[in-house]
């Protein structure tokens, strides 16, 4: 039976501007597509449909997470000193007991059961070199029915010795996976994920390049994140450019490529990810938590770059999608405060919104199916108490949609989620 749910609803209409509903009808079909979506009482209208009266909530798009670890979720909130000995100290043991299918499975339930419990419908996830443990990912991630981008970790050079793969297999190993989850149920895909290219030979990006564009999957990679990173990367690869150019140059950037960080990119480089209509996954929290810097959002906009937001968990020391919103925006308060007047303008609550929903769509390609409320769309939505975290509970002032929002992303957390909708079927119920 189709359905029609009353509350505020908010939803972005593009990178500056919001739609909002105040009350709003969002009418769904039975099959979980939203049919439509306005401020007249559409229940004559539709007479069939079931009447939900959320009227004291707020209705707004699933969160689209665009960058995430899955092994990585137990160590959430530990540190270290910098990027390469985060990796070795934390990263690189933890992601070798996945050879375990046990610990596989565990991790996996208990990652994508927070993930939807955070309000992220939709999510982009590196796994580990185990093949075995990727294939529980995407099991796990179907019986959560998460939306989800899941790829098998790549790396054949400079790796430690329990986490090196041979070339050849590594390559085969995805396509497997490739050939038996991308397009599942139409709701699942494959990503090739090089892990970044310290770790990958030429030989393995160049297999990779060949077999995205045939297969048309999805490519998942790390990008210039790191001073110390980029260093090493450059003396590993002489004769390319830049960093950027390593990937250009093997063929693994294009329009379904996403790439993580992108901190310190020179103006070349920038042409490059714009030519290949190349995707950013901006992972503020992690930038900040792991000390490698603040990507210029503002300069990426003005260049029209596809941005979306990445909570980069365990670099990130959070799934929540309202706190890697807070840290976009304190971290680009923080790059105009010290650039002394040459980057003017923070990025608005209305701009980080759209990353964390419709930009994160435009990322993955999924722009016209989901990230916003509106007609022909899949129904990936969230109810939201926002009462909970307004000290008068919405009966003092700043009760204006805008100021609702702005509370929610300071201010929001997975308690005030009420429930989750993913093509119009709620989900983790529990
Ligand atoms: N670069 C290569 N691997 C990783 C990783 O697991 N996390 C982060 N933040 N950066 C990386
Ligand atoms: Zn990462």
């Amino acid at each position: 039976m189709g359905k029609i749910y009353k509350a505020l609803i908010i939803s972005s209409k593009n990178e500056k501007s919001l739609k909002i509903f105040n009350p709003g009808y969002l009418v769904i079909s039975k099959k979980g597509i939203i049919e439509e979506v306005s401020e007249k009482d559409l229940r004559k209208k539709y007479k069939n449909h079931c009447f939900h009266d959320f009227s004291n909530y707020l209705i707004c798009p699933g969160f689209v997470d665009v960058h995430n670890h899955l092994p990585q979720y137990v160590f959430v909130g530990i540190g270290e000193k910098a990027l390469l000995p985060w990796l070795e100290k934390y990263t690189f043991p933890r992601e070798q007991k996945f050879e375990k299918k046990e610990i596989a499975s565990l991790s996996a339930k208990l990652f994508f059961n927070d993930l939807t419990k955070n309000g992220t419908t939709t999510s982009l996830t590196y796994v580990t070199v185990h093949k075995a443990a990727t294939d529980i990912a995407f099991e796990c991630a179907k019986k959560s029915k998460i939306r989800a981008i899941i790829g098998k970790v790549m790396m054949d050079q400079y790796s430690p010795k329990l986490l090196a793969e041979r070339t050849e297999a590594s390559l085969a190993d995805s396509v497997e996976l490739i050939d038996k989850w991308h397009g599942y149920n139409d709701r699942l895909f494959y990503a090739f994920t090089p892990r970044f290219a310290i770790t990958c030979s030429w030989k393995l990006m160049r297999g990779i390049g060949k077999i995205a564009a045939k297969k048309n999957v999805y490519i998942q990679t790390h990008l210039s994140e790191n001073i110390e990173e980029i260093n090493v990367t450059k003396k590993l690869f002489p004769k390319c450019k830049s960093y950027t150019d390593i990937y250009y140059q093997a063929g693994i950037l294009g329009p379904k490529t996403i790439l993580a960080h992108c901190i310190y990119l020179d103006q070349k480089e920038v042409k490059l990810i714009k030519k290949t209509e190349s995707n950013i996954a901006h992972c503020p929290t992690s930038n900040r938590f792991l000390m490698n810097g603040i990507m210029p959002f503002r300069k990426f906009r003005e260049e029209n770059l596809s941005i979306g937001l990445g909570t980069d968990v365990a670099g990130g020391y959070s799934l929540s999608m309202f706190n890697e919103m807070k840290e976009a925006i304190e971290n680009s308060k923080s790059l105009c405060l010290f650039s002394r007047g040459r980057i003017g303008q923070t990025m608005t609550i209305a701009e980080a919104f759209y990353l964390a929903t419709l930009g994160g769509a435009e990322v993955l390609s999924m722009k016209d199916s989901i990230g916003s409320l509106e007609k022909g769309k899949r129904a990936d939505f969230l109810i939201i108490d926002h009462k909970q975290i307004d000290p008068m509970h919405g009966k003092g002032d700043y009760q204006e949609p805008e100021q609702i929002l702005s509370r929610l992303i300071y201010r929001g957390d997975r308690s005030i989620i009420k429930d989750v909708f993913i093509d119009g079927e709620k989900v983790n119920r529990e």
